[in-house]
């Protein structure tokens, strides 16, 4: 991490004076503490927020219980000092440990705040927001081989960022997101208060699942229900070239996948010439090959093709390569080796065989980068799009991820170009009014805030929120204004407080 110039203001002092009373200081990093680099790296999951251009915090809190994140909000907010929260920094923009403009900052980084505790019995758990999704998953089937919960594929995202903005994986057909699936959950608001579920009240416990992070305090935890999973689920990872009807077996799945069984999730990552289909089905081989032979003859999947294994062990299997094991999904090491630019959309018309072929010549380009697409349907598509701020429900086929990467040594301009040249072409083929887009697979070109008279101003956010949030956006800002009126909490795409005449 190249040294920046480093902004202090007389409110940063008082901060740090502040913060000193109410906790051990050995838990606050400022930019001469010799650890100060290796610790806000420690999660940085993108690594073009390394450059020496980065804003960056002027201090670091690694709080060990809430009271110590109180003392954060109640001290920042006397001495006029934002912090950004970070639980595991996989945020693509780097929103929780960096700002787009000179600011003075700190973060707040709760990476020390991660216990799991599980009630098999209940099936449920309290997770805090500094555990990774790996380590979340390790802990339920440690304690029952027949529970799991459905979340994002990655096992070093932090549970409080993920599950702010939805989160999904392969359970997504069967259980829903991670917040349809959260019971309760402890907040730290804008006053320094310590709140649960009921005396946040229903606004604002409606906004905190899915309403994106950063703008309505700090979730320190989560209760979570635990879900049913069989002894044995059934993997298949199956690549098909364009020379081998890449371009034909992908135009059948956008109309089988998201009308498959809830049990049978398939998903498709597409670079250069090549559809790698990825599934996890709740059941045996012998269960799915006559529903594949039936429904989706055209993957040409055989028993050859299945790999049995426990729920835990497909964790690892999919995402970390097939040697790898349970144990190491509690790595929570993330490598920021390689830069990378992401945006997305959702496809609720099926995308026509041409398009496909022309979809192909972009993957093909020299600094072209991946598609992934994830089907929906089933239990996430069955709630109401304002049961949770994740309005991405019924019609939705399925969401889609553009994501390019670069060497750490050059400066990706030729891939974000690509990025935006593709993101353009896919526009007529793709959700429109708004053209929706993941708030987890956060995307500063959609639109940035603007900040008037200190208060984030409404109609420049609605550029952005309307797409993140559909109708649920103006509903969002008006929790914010019940929970943040003076917007205490606020980043590049926070949520604004309602105000009537912005
Ligand atoms: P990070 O700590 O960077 O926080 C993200 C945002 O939330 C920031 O604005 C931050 O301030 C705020 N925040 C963090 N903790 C908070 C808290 N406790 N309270 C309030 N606000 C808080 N998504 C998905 O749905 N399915 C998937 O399979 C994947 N896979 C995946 C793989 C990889 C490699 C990456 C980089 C990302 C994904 N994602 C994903 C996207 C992921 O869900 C998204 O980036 C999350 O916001 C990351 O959460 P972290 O806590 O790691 O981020």
């Amino acid at each position: 991490y190249a040294p920046v110039p480093s902004l202090a203001s007389s409110g940063s002092d008082g901060f740090l004076q502040c913060l000193s009373a109410a906790m051990p200081k050995q838990l606050l990093y400022t930019q001469s503490s010799p650890s100060f680099t290796s610790v806000l790296t420690s999660s940085v999951w993108n690594h073009k927020f390394l450059a020496a251009s980065t804003v960056r915090p002027f201090a670091i809190v690694r709080p060990t219980n809430a009271s110590h994140v109180q003392a954060a909000v109640v001290c920042g907010s006397q001495n006029d000092v934002r912090i950004r929260v970070r639980s595991g920094g996989h945020d693509y923009e780097g929103l929780s440990y960096r700002s787009e403009r000179p600011e003075v900052f700190a973060v707040l980084d709760l990476a020390d705040l991660r216990s799991v505790s599980v009630d098999p019995k209940a099936a449920t758990a309290w997770v805090e927001s500094g555990a990774t999704l790996g380590e979340l998953y390790y802990a339920v089937s440690k304690a029952s081989k027949l529970l799991a919960f459905p979340a994002g594929l990655c096992p070093t995202v932090g549970v409080g960022g993920h599950f702010s903005g939805g989160g999904f994986g392969m359970l997504v057909r069967k259980y829903g997101t991670a917040i349809d699936n959260v019971l309760d959950a402890t907040l730290v608001d804008a006053k320094g208060r310590l709140l649960d579920k009921q005396a946040m009240g229903a606004d604002v416990f409606w906004a905190i699942r899915g309403g994106g992070g950063g703008s309505f305090g700090v979730v320190l935890s989560w209760k979570v229900k635990l879900v049913p999973v069989p002894p044995t689920v059934t993997m298949f990872i199956l690549p098909k070239s364009v020379d081998e009807g890449a371009i034909d077996i992908l135009t059948k799945w956008q109309e089988v996948a998201p009308a498959f069984p809830e049990d049978l999730f398939i998903n498709v990552v597409i670079a250069k010439q090549v559809a790698k289909f990825q599934s996890m089905y709740l059941g045996t081989c012998d269960a799915l090959l006559p529903l594949m032979e039936t429904r989706f003859p055209e993957l040409g999947l055989n028993k050859t093709h299945c790999k049995e294994m426990t729920w835990i062990q497909s964790v690892p299997y999919i995402y970390l390569g097939t040697t790898a094991t349970v144990e190491d999904i509690l790595d929570r090491s993330t490598s920021a080796s390689s830069s990378s630019k992401s945006t997305s959309d959702y496809v609720r018309q099926a995308i026509t065989k041409d398009v496909w072929a022309q979809i192909f010549a972009w993957l093909a380009k020299p600094d072209g980068g991946v598609m992934i697409a994830d089907p929906y349907g089933g239990k996430v598509s069955s709630f109401s799009e304002s049961a949770t701020p994740f309005p991405h429900r019924g019609g939705v086929l399925y969401n889609i991820q553009y994501m390019n990467f670069w060497p750490a040594a050059t400066d990706g301009s030729a891939q974000t170009k690509w990025l935006k040249d593709l993101y353009a072409f896919m526009e007529p083929h793709v959700s429109q009014n708004p053209r929706e887009a993941y708030v987890n697979y956060r995307d500063l070109d959609l639109g940035q805030n603007v900040v008037v008279g200190n208060l984030t101003s409404y109609k420049a956010a609605q550029v952005w929120g309307e797409k993140y949030y559909k109708d649920n956006f103006q509903r969002l800002a008006m929790a914010k204004g019940e929970v943040d009126p003076e917007d205490y909490f606020r980043n590049e795409q926070s949520i604004p407080p309602f105000v009537a005449s912005k």
